[in-house]
This record gives structure tokens, sequence and C-alpha cells, in this order.
């Protein structure tokens, strides 16, 4: 199988399933005029986080990692109005670009932009007192051992833990690997899997955005 057949399937499931939209594709222009990097979830990755946060009935929500807002108009459409969405981004640049998206998809009133370094801001966010339905972790890649911890800090019984990019071309098996990137997904999915009150597994995704893979984990018992 070739990227070329991935992408074309990718399209044959987007032209199908993820109509045109014109608030999610203004915001995959504005954020490639702005010069933000390609690192967007895909339109029908988008739409999984989307029916993820609905089937779960998600009323809160954490993302690390906003870049222009996409995965974050995906997940914020899933919310009730009296919702509540964070999204942590440590690039003033890619806040502010974010920030128009999220006003032109008409969430802002949902949707909280913290710009910083996350390892700052989820401090802030703790001591808030808060606790969220679902986290979507991607962000930068060796930090996922701590963010897997701040996760678990901030979710509860029955919340919901995502992370993008755990397969990363498959380099994911490559224990060797001196990649920074894949020692911090290694690390990450390690923990996971020792973790005693969450339910986890990973796909392999394959599609317009090449070869890598989703983590899902469930809170299963209390923290
Ligand atoms: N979730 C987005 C893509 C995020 S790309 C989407 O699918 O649309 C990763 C983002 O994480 C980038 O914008 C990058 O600036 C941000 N980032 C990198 N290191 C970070 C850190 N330490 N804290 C917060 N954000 C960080
Ligand atoms: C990169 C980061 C991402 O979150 C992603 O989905 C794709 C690429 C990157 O840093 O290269
Ligand atoms: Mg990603």
């Amino acid at each position: 199988m070739t990227q070329e057949q991935w992408t074309a399937v990718d399209e044959y499931i987007t032209d199908l399933f993820v109509p045109p939209d014109p608030v999610l594709d203004a915001t995959l222009q504005s954020s490639a005029i702005a010069g933000l990097p390609p690192h967007n979830v895909s339109p029908n990755q988008g739409k999984l986080l989307l029916l993820l946060a609905q089937i779960h009935g998600a009323r809160t929500i954490l993302e690390i990692g906003t870049l222009g807002g996409y995965s974050t108009i995906w997940l914020g459409r899933a919310l009730p109005a009296d919702g509540c969405l964070i999204t942590l981004e440590a690039n003033p640049k890619h806040a502010e670009v974010a920030r128009a998206n999220i006003v032109r998809a008409g969430l802002d009133k949902i949707v909280d932009i913290r710009c910083g370094r996350a390892l700052d801001t989820l401090p802030q966010i703790a001591a808030e007192g808060r606790s969220f339905d679902l986290i979507f972790i991607d962000a930068d890649k060796p930090s996922n051992p701590d963010y897997l911890a701040w996760a678990l800090k901030l979710s509860r019984r029955g919340s919901l833990i995502i992370a993008d990019n755990v397969v990363r071309n498959g380099a994911v098996i490559d224990s060797t690997s001196d990649d920074p990137n894949v020692q911090g997904i290694r690390r990450f999915n390690e923990r996971l899997a020792a973790e005693k009150r969450v339910s986890t597994t990973a796909i392999q995704t394959v599609g317009s955005k090449g070869y890598d893979g989703f983590a899902i984990a469930f809170i299963t018992a209390d923290q």
C-alpha cells in the first residue's frame, strides 16, 4: 500500500462522511496563510474526535496542543452550550490564529485558550480544582509522560484520555531510537499500560496524514 492509496481512500471517506464545512475550511486556510505547520488532525480524524466526545457525552474537555484550533473546533462542537473546553498552546502566534478561528466558529464562549507551555499552565488548571470528561494530548511528544501524569490528576472515573501520534510511521516499536519524540511516546504508552485504573488500547491510522495512531484510555476506577 502506498501513501497515494491511503490519501485516495481518505478522500473517499471524507467525501462521504465529512461534508465541506466553511468554518473548518477557513481554519485550515488561515492557519496555512499564517505559516503554521500542517500538524492538525485530518478531517476524518477530527470527525472521530467529535464522535468520541459525543458518544461519551463530554461536557468538559482539556486539549494540550491547540495549533490553529482545528481539532479544538471539532471537539468544541461536541459540547453543550454550557460546556467548557480549555486548550493549551505554547506559541503565542498559534494561539492568536486559533483565537480568530474559534471566534469564527462561534465557540469563543465555550473555548478558553491558555497561552504558555503546558507544563506551566497545567498546575494552574489543577489549582482551579477542575477535572475533565475528555483530555486530548497532542503537543510536544517528549513531554507526553508528564502530560499523562497531569491528565490522570485532572480526570476521574469515567474520563477519557486520547493521544495523537502514538505510532509515528512505525518508529514507536524501535526501543533503541534516539528520537526524543519516539522515546516520549514509548514511555507514555508504557506508563498507560502499567496503570491499573485505566483501560487502554491504541489504533494505527493511515490516511492523508501518513501512518500514525491514536491511543484511547478510559479511566475505570477512582484515582
Ligand atoms: N491539536 C492540533 C495540532 C497540535 S500541533 C490539531 O489537531 O489541530 C502541536 C501544538 O503543540 C503546536 O501548536 C505547538 O506549538 C504546541 N506545543 C508544543 N510544545 C508545547 C508545550 N510545551 N506546551 C503547549 N503547547 C505546545
Ligand atoms: C507533528 C505533530 C503532530 O501533533 C502531528 O499530528 C503531526 C506532526 C510534528 O511535530 O511533526
Ligand atoms: Mg498530532
